[in-house]
């Protein structure tokens, strides 16, 4: 692989460890074809985006043939490419430019469920209860003591039941959509499947995977009820998504699960040691998020935690301490994430507009500087805040489920350049799926590119330094004690803090490597700064 990006030691396989990785969500990163939605060809083309941006990989969200009900994660056939966006060679052409331009290549398995137009699904529907076909699934009759009602009281995290009834009464489990039938991973066929999926892209080539619903393959084999006590956790089902006050789950993070991971670790190894699995799991704990990267099962879990943290240095700290205590009890490196396509973008998050802006900015600065890998989600590096989506142009499933506002608004196609939409998203004029604002025209790209005070700018310089110390900084962090409204850490030669409260903070002696706003001697609130 070349090295334009590579500043992993020579000789060392782990190469996700102290990485940034890039998410491209496929619909909304560039157009090829003129049909407003993102594909294959269109990321290969901006390839030299990322590579003069900084990061080490990628990780694209599912290209697989799907009738697209959940954007891809509805996957009818886990090794061919959805014509929307291109075909097997275009994977192949995408992968091999990666690695030209020193880029990793991470791709998204989905394994909780499939499509409801998989062979599988199908063949379950015509075969009927009882057989075989069915019992890839979860299929279950209604409850005996409860006619015409679902086998059980859990909900879909996309809002209403989790079971959908067919036409001979039996009912089937999904988590998400009723177009997302659950499998049954007790059922040895199932594992058998991911396996040969597995084995099939490490043969094209991928640097590795992110694993959908990682926490989710297997269900308290009862299927019991689910206990929904008032004043519990939020469901860890997905995030923001849902609000649902249960401490209870039997549908997530399974002791059996870990298993299935074993399996995976020696199927990577087998390939290379250079092969990495990210889990998309949320657990409860962050002792529960480290038993996903022990050391025989995946390399990384993103690091939940970290997005859900108020704008507060105390969360902030508390996150980080419980977060390296917890991988390192396991030998795994930690993550950080602050975006990505299912929940609101944290310039929103942190209250919009310029100040939204300045704490998003200051914690990706903070995030960047701690040991481990940090994930950064399209459009984050142009600062892009979330997008009012008007009702008709809204397309995520739980709106379509429950009329609550979805995810539509983290998903807008990026601006590339221009000063009207489609900002060169695609050839020519042709709208994207999702309309974009008409205001974005000092965020593209290409105005960003140009100007040194820009976020895109400030995201090149944070890489371009933080590559000059990822790997040699060591994975000792020590907290400084600089007052409550201040998060300050040293991590070898770098001490870093930032300021989530309302006064300027006396900046200590040394030299500012880099902030994420104007600083003068002392740091002002919303804002961080690297020194060394
Ligand atoms: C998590 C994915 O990130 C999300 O976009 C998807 O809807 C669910 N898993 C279901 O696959
Ligand atoms: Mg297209």
């Amino acid at each position: 692989m070349a090295d334009l990006n590579d500043p992993i030691p020579a000789g060392r396989d782990d190469w996700w460890r102290h990485a940034v990785v890039y998410q491209v969500y496929v619909r909304s990163f560039a157009d090829s074809d003129g049909d407003g939605i993102g594909d294959l060809p269109g990321i290969t083309s901006r390839l030299p985006h990322l590579a003069e941006l900084g990061v080490d990989a990628l990780w694209i969200t599912p290209f697989y043939t799907s009738p697209q009900h959940d954007h891809g994660y509805d996957v009818a056939d886990y090794t061919d490419v959805d014509p929307l966006f291109g075909r097997l060679s275009d994977a192949d052409d995408l992968v091999a430019r990666a690695h030209e331009l020193g880029l990793r290549v991470v791709v998204d398995l989905v394994p909780n469920h499939t499509s409801d137009e998989h062979a599988w699904f199908q063949a379950a529907l015509a075969a009927g209860p009882g057989s075989p076909e069915r019992a890839r699934y979860l299929f279950r009759d209604d409850p005996t003591d409860r006619p015409g009602t679902p086998p059980n009281n859990w909900e879909s995290v996309f809002g209403g039941p989790a079971w959908t009834q067919v036409d001979d009464g039996q009912w089937y489990l999904h988590l998400f959509d009723s177009t997302q039938p659950d499998l049954d991973w007790r059922n040895p066929e199932v594992p058998e499947m991911f396996e040969g999926v597995l084995r099939f892209w490490l043969d094209r080539g991928v640097d590795g995977f992110r694993v959908d619903v990682a926490h989710g393959l297997f269900k308290e084999a009862s299927l019991r009820d689910q206990v929904v006590e008032p004043g519990g956790r939020p469901a860890s089902g997905a995030g923001e998504m849902v609000e649902r006050n249960v401490s209870d789950e039997p549908m997530w993070d399974q002791p059996e699960v870990h298993d299935v991971y074993r399996s995976w670790h020696r199927i990577l190894d087998e390939a290379g040691a250079d092969r990495m699995a990210v889990a998309e799991a949320w657990t409860q704990t962050p002792e529960s998020m480290a038993a996903f990267v022990r050391p025989d099962e995946l390399d990384q879990t993103f690091n939940f935690a970290w997005l859900l943290a108020d704008w507060s240095a105390e969360a902030f700290a508390d996150v980080i301490t419980s977060t390296l205590a917890a991988v390192e009890g396991v030998g795994a490196a930690p993550t950080w994430v602050l975006s990505n396509h299912d929940v609101v973008r944290h310039v929103t998050r942190y209250g919009g507009g310029e100040q939204g802006l300045a704490r998003a900015r200051a914690a990706t600065l903070t995030m960047l500087a701690l040991p481990g890998s940090s994930y950064l989600y399209q459009g984050e590096e142009l600062g892009l805040e979330q997008v009012d989506v008007a009702p008709e142009d809204r397309q995520d499933p739980s709106y379509l489920r429950t009329g609550e506002v979805g995810r539509d608004g983290c998903r807008v196609p990026i601006p590339w350049a221009g000063t009207e939409a489609p900002y060169a998203f695609g050839p020519g004029a042709g709208q994207p799926w999702i309309p974009q604002p008409d205001d974005w025209a000092a965020l593209t790209v290409g105005a960003q590119a140009t100007d040194p005070t820009s976020t895109l700018a400030f995201y090149t310089d944070a890489l371009r330094i933080r590559r000059g110390f990822a790997w040699t900084a060591g994975e000792e962090v020590s907290m400084l004690d600089l007052g409550a409204d201040v998060v300050a850490f040293e991590r070898g030669p770098i001490t870093v803090l930032l300021n989530c409260g309302t006064a300027p903070v006396e900046l200590p002696a040394g030299e500012v490597l880099l902030a994420s706003g104007p600083v003068d001697g002392t740091l002002p609130p919303d804002t961080a700064a690297w020194l060394r």
